[in-house]
């Protein structure tokens, strides 16, 4: 039989729908996510998330760097409800020296929305993050962008995705025209012309003048030329025959793409009801105690990033859970499964951009923002009833290392506490050299910025002063079987290892070519790009 709260739990999460938007910088995402956000009546004047980051700016501290750069170095989570849904966005950095961030953001969202610039295709940090939403058989729906300014031709940009990224491609809209003769689209599910207005700089949705395909008003709206052109394009994609499978959508395998051109909100309206019919609400996740459906009826979620600062005059940190089962009540009691301890879940946020409001109740695929005094590392389970944990989150691989040095001695503490503070974070992965001798850490990071930003919160929230050794290594490979298989091959050259924060052992090379050299003469050696970070392991004593 149903229950009361089953019920409940069924109805919240068929209304939910949560996404990422995976991007290489200035594709358009800050744009579309203000666009999204003013479709769903959640702003009524796009501009105002840039505002709101300037008036951010202004108060925050070592958030200025973002400031003086002009960069985005946090991520929050944007909920609206449109029309019958509930939506959960999941922001991530715009800065690709951040994508460790947007990494672990992706492990907490259930769709990817790939958004990429029409003039250009492909570009390196958008394949980066396919990569780890193929890990997890993210459905990904791609938006081509800036149509309203010369495009690669649309049928290339499929082809790349489907030879590139092995995605099958099915065209849900279809733009008429590129650049300034960029006029609309053609909407494959409702099989009608959409031509749209410019409205000045988009800030306001535009107007949207909807007719049949053999409608004659359709010759005073459209040139003639663009209109044998769509008719041409529109045979071709009806003879090639490929058909809108839910089940490939949902299983990562088909990706529904969209035109469109963000600033000037062609296509926005289109995508986003297509996107929220077509996405995957959310569903069971893997863990300790089997797959569990967000109907089951005890609440759990996991911490997927970890912030400090957000509001600088409160010095505090906030966790971000993704709720996975069962309800979420303010001030609930769950277990940590880590370390077994009770936590009482007050003053829960929920998170809009940097507003924080108070909530009293969260549901399976919504996003809550806690508190945290120490308590949680990224990857934490929490729960109530049966104990249970869900699947660490991965660490994956950095590409640049530098030894951090603490050259005051009387500062040791802070430096110890800041460096086990960031880490717990995840500003920055930590490892150690395997010679006693050398205890400082190393980090490694994905981008030059964490380095800066390691510094730049070592002085001002720890008072360490901190120099960094940069080390002439740009991969790192865990190794399959740990310091046993790793001592069954004997000695390696052109490699150094060190251990992680686990105590397992990590290679660092010099470059892939050297990485690949010791893969050819050690076959039996496996090497991972990515760790799983086993959750309830003892972090090694340094
Ligand atoms: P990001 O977050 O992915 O880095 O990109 P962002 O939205 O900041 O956009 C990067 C640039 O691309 C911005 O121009 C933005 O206005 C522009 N852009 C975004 N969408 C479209 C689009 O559909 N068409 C065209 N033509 N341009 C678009 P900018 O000059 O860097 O900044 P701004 O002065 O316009 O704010």
């Amino acid at each position: 039989m149903t229950t009361e709260l089953e019920t409940e739990l069924l109805t919240a999460a068929r209304r939910r729908r949560n996404f990422a938007i995976i991007s290489h910088p200035d594709a358009g995402k800050t744009t579309l996510t203000e666009k999204l956000l003013l479709y769903g009546g959640a702003i009524h004047e796009a501009g105002s998330v840039k505002a709101r980051r300037a008036q951010r700016h202004a108060t925050s501290d070592w958030m200025a760097m973002e400031q003086q750069r002009g960069i985005s170095i946090t991520s929050t989570v944007l909920q609206f409800e449109y029309k019958k849904y509930h939506i959960n966005l999941l922001d991530t950095p715009g800065h690709q020296d951040f994508s460790e961030d947007t990494y672990r953001t992706l492990a907490a969202a259930d769709n990817a929305v790939m958004l990429e610039d029409a003039a250009k295709g492909l570009e390196p940090q958008t394949r980066k993050l396919f990569e780890v939403c193929k890990l997890r058989s993210l459905p990904i729906f791609t938006f081509f962008n800036k149509l309203d300014r010369p495009s690669r031709d649309p049928l290339d940009l499929l082809d790349e995705i489907e030879k590139e990224l092995g995605l099958q491609t099915y065209p849900v809209n279809w733009p008429i025209g590129t650049g300034d003769r960029f006029k609309g689209v053609f909407d494959r599910r409702g099989q009608k012309i959409h031509l749209f207005e410019r409205t000045k700089h988009g800030s306001r949705a535009a107007v949207d003048t909807v007719i049949e395909l053999g409608d004659p008003r359709i010759e005073d709206l459209l040139e003639q030329d663009l209109y044998y052109q769509l008719k041409e394009e529109l045979e071709l994609l009806d003879e090639l025959g490929t058909e809108l499978d839910l089940d490939l959508v949902r299983a990562g395998k088909m990706t529904p793409v969209f035109f469109g051109s963000a600033m000037s909100n062609f296509g926005v309206e289109l995508f986003l009801d297509a996107f929220l019919d077509y996405a995957m609400k959310p569903i069971a996740r893997k863990s300790s105690a089997g797959e569990l459906p967000p109907t089951y009826e005890d609440f759990s979620g996991f911490v997927f990033k970890l912030q400090a600062n957000m509001d600088p005059r409160h010095r505090d940190r906030v966790a971000f859970i993704r709720v996975c089962t069962g309800k979420f009540e303010k001030d609930m009691n769950v277990t940590h499964a880590r370390t077994g301890k009770t936590v009482r879940l007050s003053r829960p946020q929920k998170l809009f951009a940097q507003d924080r409001e108070s909530i009293d109740v969260a549901y399976p695929g919504d996003v809550i923002g806690l508190n945290n005094p120490g308590v949680f590392a990224i990857g934490d389970t929490i729960y109530t009833g049966q104990k249970l944990e869900y699947e660490g989150i991965p660490c994956f691989s950095p590409e640049l290392f530098a030894f951090l040095r603490n050259p005051n001695p009387s500062k040791f503490k802070q430096f110890r506490k800041g460096v086990s503070e960031l880490q717990e974070e995840g500003a920055v992965q930590i490892m150690y050299s395997v010679d006693e001798a050398k205890r400082e850490p190393i980090l490694a990071a994905v981008g030059q910025l964490q380095f800066e930003v390691v510094q730049f919160r070592m002085q001002s929230e720890y008072n360490v002063e901190t120099t960094i050794d940069m080390l002439p290594y740009s991969v790192a490979r865990w190794v399959d079987g740990g310091w046993e298989a790793l001592e069954k091959v004997g000695r390696l050259f052109n490699t150094v290892t060190v251990k992680d924060i686990w105590g397992r052992p990590v290679l660092l090379f010099r470059n892939e070519w050297n990485c690949r050299q010791v893969e050819g003469e050690h076959p039996v050696l496996k090497l991972n790009a990515i760790a799983p970070v086993v959750s309830g392991l003892a972090v090694s004593e340094e």
